[in-house]
């Protein structure tokens, strides 16, 4: 046996994962275990793990291929790790602060995320996570019925094109390596409620924000619905809360959870090392 301890956050989802030291090759039944715990948990905090940016693209990828990140410029010598990065004095509107699911804007978006902490403030900073499979479950019949069958429109535009929130008119202020372009304002479409492709669990996919519009609707109808459903998805209920230390690696199952940043670290520099999973399932 690998020897995993697994300890449940007691909120919606989440769990820390202990017995296992990341800076080392990991046999296929281990990698089983973590896959195992991370389906059944949706986020996986691994603390202590004192991993080099080699160690997390060797993680990332036991679990699939890289993921494409576009709009982001990579740290050097590794092309698929992003740096989440934001000063102590940076002023410019905190990033990823609005819940979202990681590019859901694209074709074939991410299985999951690899985030791991290199510098963490003393206080805030927490990333929240909503369990969107909960959330369908618990979803009343009436809401259910109007989204049921409906496709979402979905597009980066809001936060990506030259005129989004980290557009032409942000990037010097930034710290992060943040790259717009023209493309965000494609559109796509994804269902609503889809069966998520290993646990076979139907969940809500994506949200409000990289989701623009829906399917067939307009005007306030649309409207209503979007908010209406970003109201219920979003739910304390559904939520846990994650406070950071640095060597922390945490895994998310983008397909079945949302996520956001929280801010309350002014005066500190915080920094992290992400790698996306790509779709492979
Ligand atoms: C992200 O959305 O990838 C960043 C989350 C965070 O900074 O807490």
């Amino acid at each position: 046996m690998a020897g995993l301890t697994i300890s449940p956050s007691g909120q919606a989802c989440g769990a820390t994962v202990g017995g296992v030291d990341l800076t080392t090759d990991l046999d296929p039944r281990t990698v089983a275990e973590i896959r195992a715990a991370w389906l059944e948990h949706k986020v996986l905090a691994f603390p202590d793990q004192a991993m080099t940016d080699h160690d997390l693209e060797r993680f990332t990828q036991y679990f699939g291929p890289f993921g494409d990140d576009p709009y982001f410029a990579s740290i050097d010598g590794h092309p698929n790790i992003a740096a989440i990065a934001r000063r102590a004095d940076e002023t410019s509107p905190l990033f990823a602060e609005n819940w979202h699911a990681d590019w859901s804007f694209q074709e074939f978006p991410p299985d999951g995320t690899c985030l791991f902490g290199k510098v963490i403030p003393p206080s805030g900073g927490d990333t929240l996570f909503a369990d969107q499979q909960a959330a369908l479950a618990a979803m009343p019949a009436e809401l259910r019925n109007r989204v049921d069958g409906k496709l979402a429109i979905h597009s980066a535009r809001g936060g990506y094109a030259p005129d989004g929130t980290y557009g032409d008119d942000d990037v010097a202020e930034r710290s992060m390596q943040i790259r717009p372009d023209e493309s965000a304002y494609a559109t796509r479409t994804h269902p609503f409620i889809r069966t998520h492709p290993e646990t076979g669990a139907e969940t809500l996919y994506s949200v409000l924000g990289y989701i623009i519009g829906v399917e067939g609707l307009d005007g306030d109808e649309e409207k209503e619905l979007l908010y209406d459903l970003y109201a219920w998805q979003v739910r304390e209920e559904f939520q846990y809360r994650h406070p950071w230390e640095a060597n922390m690696l945490v895994m998310w199952d983008n397909r079945c959870i949302l996520h956001r940043a929280t801010g309350g670290y002014d005066g500190y520099d915080r920094l992290l090392h992400r790698c996306t999973i790509g779709f492979g399932t």
